[in-house]
């Protein structure tokens, strides 16, 4: 028997090590809470894939947490995942609450000084529904310039330094000119959850002076809140971090020892 009450783990879940981005930013906020966290690295990338596939897959994970880890809470730690599934993952776990993130444009609004601000994501998220009426929202408060990051998760899952260079010197120079200049972009949204690992690659191209944004904090107090809310946070036992992969633990182990100092073992799904 699993534990009860509030002692029960979080589920997290991403289509690789992007949601550990997420996943640190929720140790930082809830040091206290226990996480069970899933890289569907058997069926990545998302981001390239048709919605079918993606509301398939978190529709099996969300199942799984349940079932076999008892998740109090889901944080779906995809930005693709999020706008593709999460209302359908909604309606069939009314009684789970369930976070998702979106690209943070608006804390981007937030420090944007020349109103120029690029989004970096994956080509589902910006054809996202979801996506377009985020921005539909907050479009005449500066002006968003999009760019679809094709291979950018793949290459930061495989660990490809020379083509995450690669990719990032492409895909900032087709956003344009950065600077705090007027008519430059000062702000940069990472709204992917695997681009957070290539932050400094991206600010050594970019320069100090340019802000890269991502949505990890605001979902950890997001995540937080709900629990607060739900009178759901934990207050006994001593916090555990299970990780799991559905295809290679390769990756998922590297980047859990490297950015998290995690170094466990992986369960194969
Ligand atoms: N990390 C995911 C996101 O936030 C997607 C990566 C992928 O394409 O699988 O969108």
């Amino acid at each position: 028997m699993g534990p009860s009450g509030s002692a029960r783990p979080i589920g997290v879940f991403d289509s690789g090590i992007g949601g550990l981005s997420i996943l640190k930013a929720l140790r930082d906020e809830l040091p206290q809470e226990s996480f069970v966290y899933v890289a569907d690295s058997g069926h990545a990338p998302y981001g390239e894939r048709d919605d079918a596939h993606v509301i398939e897959r978190t529709r099996v994970i969300a199942r799984h947490l349940r079932a076999q880890h008892q998740v109090k809470l889901l944080v779906v730690a995809c930005n693709t995942a999020t706008a593709a599934a999460i209302q359908t993952i909604r309606s069939e776990h009314p009684d789970l609450p369930i976070v998702g993130v979106e690209p943070a444009l608006k804390p981007a609004l937030l420090s944007s000084q020349t109103r120029r601000i690029g989004v970096m994501a994956t080509r589902s998220t910006l054809a996202s529904e979801k996506f377009r009426m985020l921005l539909a929202s907050l479009s005449s408060q500066a002006e968003f310039i999009c760019q679809p990051c094709d291979g950018l998760a793949a290459a930061i899952e495989q660990d490809n330094a020379i083509k995450i260079e690669a990719l990032c010197t492409e895909y900032t120079r087709a956003i344009g000119q950065f600077g705090t200049e007027t008519g430059q972009v000062d702000s940069l949204v990472l709204g992917c959850t695997h681009y957070p690992f290539a932050h400094d690659t991206l600010q050594a191209l970019l320069g100090p002076q340019v802000q890269l944004i991502d949505a990890g904090a605001p979902v950890a107090r997001q995540t937080r809140r709900v629990l607060q809310a739900a009178n759901m946070l934990t207050d006994s036992g001593t916090p555990a971090i299970t990780l799991c992969a559905t295809g290679s633990t390769q990756a998922l182990q590297v980047a859990a020892q490297r950015w998290l100092s995690l170094g466990k073992s992986i369960s194969l799904l």
